[in-house]
């Protein structure tokens, strides 16, 4: 462990003078300055990546496991806009070691998972098919990994409570089976919306369609002032709201609305009103006062920095979100001016944190400080790589490939019904480890968090 790395420093060319902070000189205006920056942050986000106690599991970090499905979407998104191809065999292992009844719900896991654990996996696949990332032979497509989470996930649409939506969590022993949230159904819809655009097959735009829809007559999608709810609940009917603002939610719901404008070839106003109205409601993530003079121009997890209580899961949300969004300029014209700017501001401000560690480039959760925060993580390094991500997309210049544009990947609309996961399983041994990616844990976070917030607010 120790010898690797040493041996990425030197290859990775990052020798630093010791006890001189080497910080990361950064251009956004310069695709070279841009792609020589991501790949510092990416080697360092992967150097933690290959340190994990449990890497002898390709694709399971410790103590969580959708993560590997999001950090593997950013890495595939890295490798498309730079060409850096050094990271590709570990995304092909993690992914398809991790792919279950090609379905992403691994028996190791499922029992404790939530759909939007699942989904984001399956985010990731349809990125690598969007982007012809490269498969191997004797294995699934990308496109198919996708439509398995999609098969898997649509048989448990529940219409026992609140007419329709996805749960957070599947199993009804899990805390948070009566919960339905922002994420799980922004997630489908997302995912949804983009193999209608990858096949052309009218059944996932119908389900996109529908999952908006009723998402829309909840707080999950206040139509009235395009506000997105975290939560709600069954026992009320989905009428309550957890109203925390998280990036990513808005991300989700912005970039599926993004592929259902394209899929309708600009017909269908909604789409566009949709993608209008969230993205100038999550310009509340781009605050003006009291943030360091970021002046409305950087972008920050609200809920969380202000108060340092971000967990690693948040942490990383701001890599969805501006990746997702700056994806959605190659396919909503138009659109660029609006999302753009802002990405670029918040990605100078965001390499301004990378001064941790021994190499002075590990980041820190807190753009709008422009400054490190004395934090270090795997998560912060996925936040960076995000926005670089970002802002490498316009000089790209390549839209997402479908089926008929190019795309490679191999539909198969059966993927993943084989399978019996969809019985509820006997409870057997699952470590603390692992259980602290579960609801369980994130309730008694959420729960002492809350405590805690409030707490603040009124003793503040
Ligand atoms: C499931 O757990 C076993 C035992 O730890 C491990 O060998 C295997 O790689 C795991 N599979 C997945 C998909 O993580
Ligand atoms: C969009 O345009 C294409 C090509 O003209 C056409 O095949 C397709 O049916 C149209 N889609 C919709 C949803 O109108
Ligand atoms: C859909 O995306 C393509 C890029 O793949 C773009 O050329 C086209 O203009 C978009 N269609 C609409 C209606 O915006
Ligand atoms: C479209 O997708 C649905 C749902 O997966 C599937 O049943 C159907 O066979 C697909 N149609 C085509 C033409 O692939
Ligand atoms: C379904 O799964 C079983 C058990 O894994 C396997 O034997 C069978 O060949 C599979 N059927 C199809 C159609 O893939």
């Amino acid at each position: 462990m120790f010898f690797s790395h040493w041996l990425a420093a030197l290859l990775g060319g990052s020798l630093a003078v010791p006890g001189a902070l080497a910080a990361i000189v950064l251009n956004v205006d310069d695709q070279s300055s841009l792609t020589s920056a991501a790949k510092t942050v990416a080697m360092d986000m992967v150097n933690y990546y290959n340190d994990r106690d449990s890497k002898d599991i390709p694709g399971k970090f410790d103590g969580t496991w959708w993560e590997g499905g999001s950090m593997f979407m950013i890495l595939i998104q890295y490798w498309f806009l730079t060409g850096d191809s050094q990271f590709n065999a570990a995304i092909q292992e993690g992914m398809y070691w991790q792919k279950g009844d090609d379905n992403f719900f691994p028996s190791n896991y499922s029992q404790y998972l939530g759909n939007d654990d699942q989904v984001f996996w399956g985010l990731a696949a349809i990125t690598a098919a969007e982007l012809n990332f490269p498969e191997l032979n004797n294995q699934p497509s990308w496109v198919s990994l996708a439509q398995g989470v999609f098969n898997t996930q649509v048989p448990r649409w529940d219409t026992s409570s609140c007419h329709g939506g996805m749960r957070w969590q599947i199993w009804p022993y899990q805390s948070g089976y009566t919960t339905k949230n922002a994420i799980s159904n922004g997630g489908l819809f997302q995912l949804a919306a983009r193999l209608a655009l990858y096949t052309r097959n009218a059944t996932y735009a119908e389900w996109a369609e529908r999952i908006w829809d009723w998402s829309a007559t909840t707080p999950l999608l206040k139509q009235k002032n395009w506000n997105i709810a975290d939560s709600t609940t069954c026992e009320t009917q989905c009428t309550d709201h957890g109203d925390w603002q998280w990036t990513y939610n808005y991300g989700t719901y912005i970039s599926g609305a993004g592929y259902m404008y394209n899929y309708t070839n600009g017909t269908a106003e909604k789409w566009k009103e949709g993608i209008d109205g969230l993205v100038g409601s999550s310009n509340q993530f781009y605050p003006t006062a009291g943030y360091n003079n970021a002046d409305g121009n950087v972008l920050v997890e609200i809920t969380c920095e202000p108060v340092t209580k971000c967990d690693r899961n948040q942490i990383t949300f701001k890599a969805y979100f501006s990746s997702w969004l700056a994806f959605l300029t190659t396919i909503v014209p138009g659109s660029s001016a609006e999302i753009m700017p802002k990405l670029k501001t918040s990605a100078q401000a965001a390499i301004k944190t990378c001064t941790g560690g021994t190499d002075g480039t590990l980041c820190g959760i807190q753009w709008y400080t422009q400054a490190n925060d004395n934090t270090n993580g795997l998560e912060q390094q996925m936040a960076v790589l995000g926005v670089l991500n970002a802002n490498l997309v316009p000089f790209k210049n390549q839209a997402p490939y479908s089926a008929d544009t190019g795309g490679t990947s191999k539909s198969n609309p059966s993927a993943g019904t084989n399978t019996s996961d969809n019985s509820v399983p006997t409870l057997n041994n699952v470590t603390t480890g692992d259980r602290a990616g579960a609801g369980v844990l994130t309730f008694i976070f959420v729960t002492g968090w809350a405590v805690a917030v409030t707490w603040m607010i009124r003793g503040g």
